[in-house]
C-alpha cells in the first residue's frame, strides 16, 4: 500500500451528528525507534509489546457544520477544557486533513483520559494519538461502510504514525512491528502490522511493572531527540544494528529463548540511551535510581536464577518485564525492594495486551 491508498475519496453516506469512544493502549518498545525523516518515515524498524492497563479512552462527538478551511474542534482533558495541548493536536490534524478530508465539515469535541497518573512520565502521545485516529475511523467507516477492518486498522496505524511514531504501533496487540523489514512480511514504513508469526508460549501473557522513578517533565522531549540523529557519528550503525536485531528477536519471539531475549532487550534499551549521552548537544534522561534499579534487577536474576530483564522509554521509568510463570515472586520483589526507588513508591503493573477498543 502506498500513501495515496489512504485518501478518502468516497463518501457514501450522510451522517449529521455521531459519537465514538475507544480505548487504545500505550506501548513499549522491545527493539526501539529512534531517528526518523520527513513525514514521520523511520529509521529503521521497531517492535513492541502493547500495554494493557496503561490506556487512554477518547470520546469524539462529531456534528455536521459547513465545510471550513481549518479544523474545528474543542479538547476536554479529565473533564476540564484543556486548551494548551490544542496545537499538539492542530498539528495533528493539520497532517491528516488530506488523508480526511471530511473533519473540515464537523465540529468535533474530543474528551480524553489516561488509566496512568497524568505527568508519571509514561508518554501519553501513543495512547492519546491512536485514540484520536481510532474515533475518525469510525466516522469513516460510517461514511464508507466499504471499508474493510484490516484497512481500518491500517489507516489508523497511518493516522496516528503523523501524530506520534510509536502511536503506529498502539492500535494492535500483543506484539506489533513498524517499519519496513526484509523479513517481516507485510512490514511498511507507514504502518504498523501485528507481528506476524508464531508466538512461543513464554511470551504470552508476558508482564510489565512501570516503575516511576520520575514523574516530571523530560528535559528533552523525543521530537528533540529524534533530531539529534542526524548528523549523530553513530547513527548509520545503530539503524544497522536495530534492523538486525529486529531479525533476531524475530526467531527469538518464536522459539522462546528466553535468555536471549533478555540480552538483546537490555542492550536496546541502553543502546537508545548511549544514543543520547553520545548526540551532540549530549543528555541524560537516566536518573540514579534508574541506575539503581538495573543493578537490583541484576542481582536478583543472577541470585534467584530469574528471567526477569528491564527496558527503558526515553526517560528515566523502568519497565521491568517478567513471564508469568514469575508473577508472584517478581512482584513481591517489586514490593519489597524496587519500590523505594520510585517516586512516592509509585509504579504500575500491567501485562501484555490486545490492543484499541471500541467502547
Ligand atoms: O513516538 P515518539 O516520537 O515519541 O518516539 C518514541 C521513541 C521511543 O519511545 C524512545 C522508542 C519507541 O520505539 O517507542
Amino acid at each position: 500500500m502506498n500513501t495515496a491508498d489512504f485518501i478518502s475519496k468516497k463518501v457514501t453516506e450522510t451522517i449529521q451528528k455521531s459519537t465514538y469512544t475507544w480505548q487504545t493502549p500505550s506501548n513499549i518498545a522491545l527493539v526501539k525507534y529512534w531517528g526518523k525523516s520527513n513525514p514521520q518515515i523511520p529509521k529503521n524498524a521497531s517492535i513492541s509489546f502493547t500495554l494493557n492497563n496503561c490506556h487512554t479512552i477518547t470520546t469524539i462527538e462529531f456534528e455536521k457544520i459547513s465545510k471550513s478551511n481549518t479544523v474545528t474542534f474543542e479538547l476536554f482533558f479529565e473533564g476540564k477544557k484543556k486548551d494548551d495541548f490544542k496545537p499538539k493536536i492542530a498539528k495533528f490534524f493539520e497532517r491528516i486533513q488530506e488523508y480526511c478530508p471530511y473533519i473540515l465539515e464537523y465540529k468535533m469535541v474530543i474528551s480524553s483520559e489516561n488509566s496512568f497518573p497524568h505527568s508519571s512520565g509514561i508518554a501519553s502521545s501513543a495512547s492519546g494519538m491512536s485514540a484520536i485516529a481510532m474515533c475518525l475511523l469510525s466516522l469513516e467507516k460510517a461514511l464508507n461502510p466499504d471499508l474493510t477492518p484490516d484497512f481500518i486498522n491500517k489507516k489508523a496505524s497511518f493516522l496516528a504514525r503523523l501524530g506520534s511514531g510509536s502511536a503506529s504501533r498502539s492500535i494492535e496487540g500483543p506484539l506489533v512491528v513498524w517499519g519496513e523489514h526484509p523479513e517481516i512480511e507485510g512490514s511498511s514504513d507507514l504502518f504498523a502490522i501485528k507481528f506476524p508469526y508464531k508466538v512461543h508460549q513464554i511470551f504470552e501473557n508476558y508482564c510489565d511493572t512501570i516503575l516511576l522513578v520520575d514523574k516530571g517533565e523530560k528535559q528533552v522531549s523525543s521530537t528533540v531527540g529524534h533530531n539529534l540523529m542526524h548528523n549523530h557519528p553513530y547513527a548509520e550503525q545503530r539503524f544497522k544494528q536495530a534492523n538486525e536485531n529486529l531479525a533476531k528477536i524475530s526467531k527469538i519471539l518464536t522459539n522462546g529463548d528466553i535468555k536471549e531475549f533478555i540480552t538483546l532487550v537490555e542492550s536496546e534499551a541502553l543502546t537508545l540511551h548511549a544514543m543520547m549521552l553520545t548526540s551532540n548537544p549530549y543528555f541524560i534522561l537516566m536518573k540514579p535510581n534508574t541506575l539503581e534499579v538495573i543493578n537490583k534487577i541484576w542481582e536478583y536474576r543472577e541470585q534467584n536464577n530469574s528471567n526477569i530483564c528491564f527496558t527503558l522509554d526515553a526517560g528515566a521509568n523502568v519497565h521491568v518485564l517478567y513471564p508469568t510463570s514469575e508473577k508472584t515472586q517478581v512482584e513481591l520483589f517489586i514490593k519489597n525492594v524496587l519500590a523505594d526507588y520510585c517516586q512516592n513508591n509509585q509504579y504500575i503493573t500491567d501485562n501484555v495486551g490486545f490492543g484499541s477498543k471500541l467502547m
